[in-house]
């Protein structure tokens, strides 16, 4: 088929491991100008309205920087003309949340200039469903934790890993988001095996995810190891509306602006039941501050904790690497396997 009939549709998420529409080839190549991110919300693919997975999106290099290393490698799938309409408004419909079409020029390895032009799906920063920057740790977090309708967060951001080593391409994101999605799945006995990668658990290893030892989940190595002497929870905290949404929507520590009531007395580092307004238990943490201290801390913004304690242990009363959310839910949304 000659070139001129084939548009170029470049690929850098999930494209990569299922495009999901035909093709005559496909070739690697990068694009100048944008870093590949995990900055966009996902409540339809990897998680849900209530709780937003994380996905994929360009960042554009900001105007003002003059390095030209802001480059993102992905795949060209060649399509033939007569089809891409078709294909586009399929992709259209899987990608509508948030994301537009723009063209770009691609470039491969070897080749001074543009090879061409090709289509690809960029959410803007002003889209309703972006997240944007955030910390490594509460993004790793966010994408260990949220499920959706095609599947696991942490699917997603393994295989997009496992697409971009396939390609023998680097990116220091997604490989660190990688390592530390994998490290919480090695402490939660969660084994992952994929062409040679491993996080060190096998599934007939004697802490399996499914083994009803391992049916609590904890949140942490931490948490682990206190929940040993920490069966029952010491005391309770709850919460408000806000707080709760922080931290089962957002992956966010629970600060003591959100705290609405201590019940029972308990030193600091002591296992925690936390409840919404209802009563109910959302959740279980390590407190970092004693009962006594958190009744003075109630709905205190936490830049005026050294003011009201005369100390501080840090901003947040349970801070999210040591925080569970309800065991059932919680198992369930992990270990829950389901796609498209
Ligand atoms: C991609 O694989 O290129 C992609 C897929 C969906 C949204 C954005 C990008």
């Amino acid at each position: 088929m000659c070139e001129d009939f084939l548009v170029y549709l470049f690929g850098y998420g999930s494209i990569l491991w299922r495009p999901g529409f035909p093709f005559i080839r496909k070739f690697n190549a990068y694009i100048k100008g944008y870093k590949r991110m995990f900055y966009q919300g996902s409540t339809d693919h990897r998680g849900t309205p209530d709780a937003p997975g994380r996905v994929v999106t360009l960042i554009k290099q900001p105007d003002d920087y003059e390095k030209d290393d802001w480059i993102t490698w992905g795949t060209v799938y060649c399509i033939p003309d007569e089809e891409a309409e078709v294909i586009l408004k399929n992709l259209d419909y899987r990608e509508k949340g948030g994301y537009q079409r723009i063209e770009t020029d691609i470039f491969i390895n070897g080749k001074e200039g543009s090879h061409g032009k090709a289509i690809l799906y960029v959410a803007t920063t002003l889209n309703e469903e972006y997240l944007g920057d955030d910390t490594m740790d509460n993004i790793a977090n966010q994408i260990f934790r949220s499920v959706g309708p095609s599947g696991r967060n942490l699917d997603y951001l393994l295989k997009l890993a496992a697409s971009l080593r396939k390609m023998e391409v680097s990116d220091e994101h997604v490989f660190e988001l990688e390592t530390r999605v994998l490290e919480m799945m090695r402490i939660h006995n969660i084994p992952y095996h994929h062409e040679g990668k491993t996080n060190g658990m096998t599934a007939d290893s004697p802490l399996t995810a499914t083994s009803s030892s391992s049916s609590d989940i904890v949140a942490s190595e931490t948490l682990m190891l206190q929940k040993k002497y920490f069966v029952e929870p010491k005391g309770t905290l709850v919460i408000d509306d806000g707080a709760v949404q922080a931290i089962s929507q957002r992956a966010k520590s629970l600060l003591p602006v959100g705290v609405v009531q201590v019940i029972g007395e308990f030193d600091c580092d002591s296992l925690v039941s936390i409840m919404d307004l209802n009563r109910q238990e959302i959740s279980r943490g390590i407190s970092n501050y004693s009962s006594k201290e958190l009744s003075l801390l109630v709905g205190t913004h936490s830049g005026k904790i050294i003011s009201v304690l005369g100390f501080s242990r840090g901003e947040a009363v349970v801070t999210n690497k040591n925080l569970i959310l309800n065991n059932t839910f919680f198992s369930y949304r992990i270990h829950m396997d389901y796609y498209l």
